[in-house]
């Protein structure tokens, strides 16, 4: 069954429309409503890599639907440890589960899982490659400060060549027609096959590293964590660390309406000064991460999502 590896599993239309179930879904991930519209189905959460965001979301959106998890947990106290494969793995909770949230330190494990599971593979993460569920929370945050996706422009700053989110991110804001500037130290570039795919997709980028110059006219500045697990080389690292740091003072001049967001966690990339402005979304958005996912885990499991929540039409 079909799950959701990369963006290219969802047209733009789906987007919206997920988007727009996640909207109503807002009073049952706040826990002001209970709607159990996933009651019975069970959610494995394997994760591979460190996580609290998305597994803990995913926890969440779930548990607030009515619906029930079962982790690996810490991957040492599993038997992956004991040799186990990926593929056996997959088969046997596929077996314990309807849906599986799945993150892993190599890129494509994610379509490698979905080739070997029966059921709907959620990718919360593969390796450098993708993250389409922070993507879906990403592009709720945009739409629910700005009204609309179409048309934006957004800087895209830090580590674009291993952080998975601005790879899911750049490629679904291209097919929305936003114009991207991508912010980074040379070393961090987008990847060439990237850029040459959102080419394709007729993509207006423009490449830089003066974070601070680009954005005086922005209106999402999306910030990342230079991503230090994926360093074959600690000096290499060492160039890079800390090479953009955002202040308060540095949003003078900045649009009214221009919101700073970031997949979290971060280092020094967002000083905390940024935090009581009213550009910072950050900790929004991560919170949006309930309603996305449970409006992925019901479309992916077919469960519709009501029009009407908690209304009185
Ligand atoms: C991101 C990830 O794992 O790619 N975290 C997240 O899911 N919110 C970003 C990061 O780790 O820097």
């Amino acid at each position: 069954m079909p799950g959701l590896i990369t963006m290219d599993d969802l047209s733009n239309d789906e987007i919206l429309s997920i988007l727009d179930d996640a909207e109503r879904l807002l009073p049952v991930a706040k826990g002001e409503l209970y709607l159990p519209l996933l009651q019975g189905k069970i959610l494995g959460n394997l994760f591979f890599e460190p996580s609290t965001r998305t597994r803990m979301s995913f926890e969440t959106a779930m548990k607030r639907l009515g619906g029930d998890v079962v982790n690996l947990g810490d991957v040492k106290t599993s038997s992956v440890v004991k040799g186990e494969t990926l593929f056996d793995t997959i088969q046997m909770v596929d077996g314990y589960t309807d849906i599986i949230a799945m993150r892993h330190p190599r890129q494509g494990a994610a379509q490698y899982a979905q080739d070997a599971a029966r059921v709907p593979i959620l990718n919360g993460g593969d390796g450098a490659g993708h993250h389409p569920t922070q993507t879906m929370l990403d592009l709720f945050t945009i739409r629910q400060s700005h009204g609309r996706l179409d048309g934006l422009k957004v800087v895209l700053a830090g580590d674009l060549r291993y952080g998975r989110t601005v790879h899911s991110l750049s490629h679904a804001l291209t097919r929305f027609g936003c114009e991207l500037i991508f912010a980074s130290p040379e070393l961090l570039k987008m990847p060439r096959e990237i850029v040459e795919d959102l080419g394709a997709h007729g993509a207006k980028v423009t490449e830089t590293e003066d974070l601070l110059g680009s954005i005086g006219t922005a209106d999402v500045v999306y910030m990342t964590r230079i991503q230090k697990e994926r360093f074959a080389d600690e000096d290499e690292y060492a160039k890079v660390a800390g090479a953009y740091k955002l202040q308060a003072a540095n949003l003078e001049g900045c649009k009214e309406g221009m919101i700073i967001m970031h997949p979290l966690p971060r280092v020094d990339e967002i000083h905390p000064s940024v935090d009581a402005t009213r550009h910072a979304k950050y900790f929004q958005q991560a919170f949006n991460g309930v309603v996305a996912r449970m409006a992925l885990l019901c479309r992916l499991l077919h469960v519709e999502v009501p029009a009407n929540i908690g209304g009185d039409a």
